[in-house]
């Protein structure tokens, strides 16, 4: 078997890892749809007192655990399935990381998915969330623009989000947003707790 690869993730993990240093201390991280692992390989490399628990969606898992079994760390757990719609695991995080899901997901999904984000973090943690938002109903870009586009043409349930409807989602489970980091390629990396 091979694991999938994204260039994507090859390429924003290292400004991602610089984000997550000024947050991240030895604790439990839930990565939700962690893909092809590639982020969860590298991160979990670069903070060694973090365990990272990856999760996926049951079709995806195989070639992410692949992934995973072929850069073993310490402080890399085993890949679990983890769908916004599914069961969640009883415990709870010191923080909660995604990157790239929100606009794949329909809108009932991310709000689903927020709500167990909220209910799976521990007091004083954090929940990051990277990938591209309009702003005030607007595009932030031209490329973003296309993107959007091109994810409506797959399927209009998927789009960018507002970061102003992510931000109140959120807020309605008591985390605010407590920074937005600009990233490369008219990125995000939202951060609440
Ligand atoms: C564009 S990929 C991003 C993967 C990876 N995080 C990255 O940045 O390269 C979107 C991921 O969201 C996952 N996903 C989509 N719908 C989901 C759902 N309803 N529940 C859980 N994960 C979902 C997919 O399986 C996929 O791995």
């Amino acid at each position: 078997m091979t694991a999938s690869f994204s260039q994507a993730a090859e390429s924003n993990k290292g400004p991602i890892a610089e984000v997550l240093a000024h947050y991240l201390r030895a604790g439990d991280l839930l990565e939700f749809g962690a893909g092809t692992g590639q982020h969860a390989v590298w991160l979990a490399q670069r903070f060694p007192s973090v365990r990272w628990r990856p999760g996926e969606q049951p079709e995806n898992l195989p070639g992410l655990q692949h992934r995973l079994d072929s850069s073993p760390a310490d402080n890399l757990q085993a890949a679990i399935i983890l769908r916004a719609e599914g069961h969640w695991p009883e415990q709870q995080y010191d923080y909660i990381y995604t990157a790239n899901t929100f606009h794949i997901m329909a809108k009932p999904l991310v709000r689903r998915c927020i709500r167990q984000m909220a209910a799976h973090l521990r007091p004083d943690g954090r929940v990051f969330v990277y990938g591209p938002f309009n702003q005030a109903g607007n595009y932030t870009s031209d490329s973003n623009r296309r993107f959007d586009l091109h994810l409506k043409q797959r399927d209009l349930a998927m789009g960018l989000r507002d970061q102003e409807w992510v931000v109140a989602e959120f807020t309605g489970h008591r985390l605010g947003l407590l920074a937005t980091h600009e990233m490369p390629a008219n990125n995000r990396l939202l951060v609440f707790g």
